[in-house]
């Protein structure tokens, strides 16, 4: 696959210090930007390249996920994201990202046997949840049995056994409601809910997490639509940081599950998937809308450090498609639950009219991002802060499968192993205790 970019064009780089250049190959893909390919240039040149934060790096080929950052769009697998979250629902976008196309009626049935039937997780990790005090947060809680994982399923660990992989990637995408919703329930102290095989993959989750033994749960088909949406929104998003982390952590053959947590761990940073509690905490400390033009202009005032939380994004410059479908399906959540006038909208919604008029946020391209409306829905759903991130996690389990399922197929796949550039000391002898000063 590495070579399969049609080669056309070159590029030449000249050291203008030793008056040498060097050619590279140009790289097309079917969208986007060329890339020229520098794997030879340290074995010609004797030169790295520097770029941290990868800002103008393409560290794989793929053909899952594209996004134009400028025209707002999102693709999977060519399927506009806007398509999929009105007309498609989780389980064929998982198939669509895990195999490259829509599946027929037959495919479906089968995929979507084979992940309610790998829904239990092994009962013996009922007790490994024991282990961790209840106010722990979920993400560490969630890091601790993802990875634990390889430790139950051993017969889906060998990476070059195509089957054990699809196995292995099954077993995530199915278990992951399972562990998310065992994690809150033991935060709250109440029992562990067995999924239901009768049950949609949200529906089941929602039941899980918010039913109780003593009675009967009573699926709520709004909320479960709206909880859909958000793990289709939240499924892929290409080669972000915690994806990039799971494809590194794989590249040295390590096993799924423990690459798949360390993914999980990278995700639970505030610059990635903690960003909606964030809008939440700024809505509750602006707390009306009246308030709203004096938080603005601290936003726009240079010396304060104060940011506009939901509001931006370092790809989408126009806006970002996910934000639109969730604006609609806040509105629908809340009427559903009986509180369209809840004070919070009311004031993202300001709160967006004003800025989307304001020339500050206008000049700078800042449009409402993903994370701007799901704080919202997930809270009027009953979800506490601290899960928010681990919904994410579940959602993008199967961004970050089909990611490495795609990693491991790839022939020029090698290990991960960035380069630097050394500002350190250079070479020197040791100094005894007695000469250090
Ligand atoms: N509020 C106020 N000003 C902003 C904001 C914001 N939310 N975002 C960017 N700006 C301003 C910057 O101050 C800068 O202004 P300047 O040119 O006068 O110096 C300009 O816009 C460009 O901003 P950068 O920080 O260079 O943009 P970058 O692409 O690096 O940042 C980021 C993107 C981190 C998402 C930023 O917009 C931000 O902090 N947003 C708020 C946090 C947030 O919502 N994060 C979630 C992202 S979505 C996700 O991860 C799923």
């Amino acid at each position: 696959m590495s070579d399969s970019g049609k080669k056309k064009n070159t590029v030449t780089i000249t050291d203008n210090a030793t008056g040498k250049s060097y050619e590279m190959p140009v790289m097309e893909g079917t969208i986007g930007p060329r890339v020229f390919d520098i794997r030879k240039l340290y074995g010609d040149s004797g030169m790295f390249t520097y770029d941290p934060g990868f800002m103008s790096t393409a560290s794989c080929e793929s053909r899952i996920t594209y996004i134009d950052g400028d025209a707002g769009i999102l693709l999977y697998r060519g399927y506009p994201i806007e398509q999929l979250a009105e007309k498609s629902d989780f389980i064929e976008v998982s198939y669509l990202l895990m195999h490259g196309e829509l599946p027929n009626a037959a495919q479906r049935k089968t995929f979507e046997h084979n992940i309610t039937y790998h829904s239990m997780v092994h009962e013996q990790m009922a007790w490994l949840f024991r282990g961790f005090r209840r106010d722990a947060h979920p993400m560490a809680v969630m890091c601790g049995v993802v990875g634990a994982m390889s430790a139950f399923y051993h017969d889906s660990t060998d990476i070059n056994d195509p089957h054990q992989r699809m196995v292995a990637s099954h077993r995530l995408v199915a278990k992951m409601p399972t562990l998310a919703a065992m994690a809150y329930k033991y935060s709250v102290g109440q029992p562990f809910m067995y999924p239901r095989n009768d049950l949609k993959y949200a529906e089941n989750f929602l039941r899980m997490t918010f039913g109780v033994p003593a009675e009967d749960y009573k699926v709520n088909k709004v909320l479960a639509d709206a909880m859909d949406k958000i793990f289709i929104l939240h499924a892929d998003h290409e080669q972000n940081a915690s994806t990039s982390t799971v494809r590194l952590a794989s590249s040295s053959g390590a096993n799924p599950f423990a690459c798949i947590a360390a993914g999980i761990a990278s995700l639970w940073g505030p610059a990635h998937g903690g960003a909606n509690q964030a809008v939440l905490e700024m809505l509750m400390e602006i707390g009306s809308v009246d308030k709203v033009s004096e938080f603005l202009r601290q936003v726009k005032d240079k010396n304060s450090n104060v940011r506009l939380m939901g509001f931006g994004h370092r790809v989408y410059k126009n806006f970002d498609p996910r934000a639109a479908v969730l604006r609609k399906s806040c509105q629908e959540v809340l009427e559903a639950l009986g509180v369209q006038n809840e004070p919070l909208l009311k004031l993202a919604m300001e709160l967006e009219r004003i800025a989307r008029e304001d020339d500050y946020f206008v000049k700078r391209k800042l449009y409402p991002n993903v994370d701007f409306y799901s704080g919202i829905i997930l809270r009027a759903m009953g979800f506490p802060m601290s899960m928010f991130t681990v919904l994410f996690a579940l959602a993008r389990t199967v961004g970050w499968v089909a990611q490495w399922n795609e990693m491991i197929a790839d022939p020029a796949q090698k290990i991960g192993r960035p380069r630097q550039l050394f500002t350190g000391s250079k070479q020197r002898d040791f100094v005894p205790m007695a000469k250090r000063g």
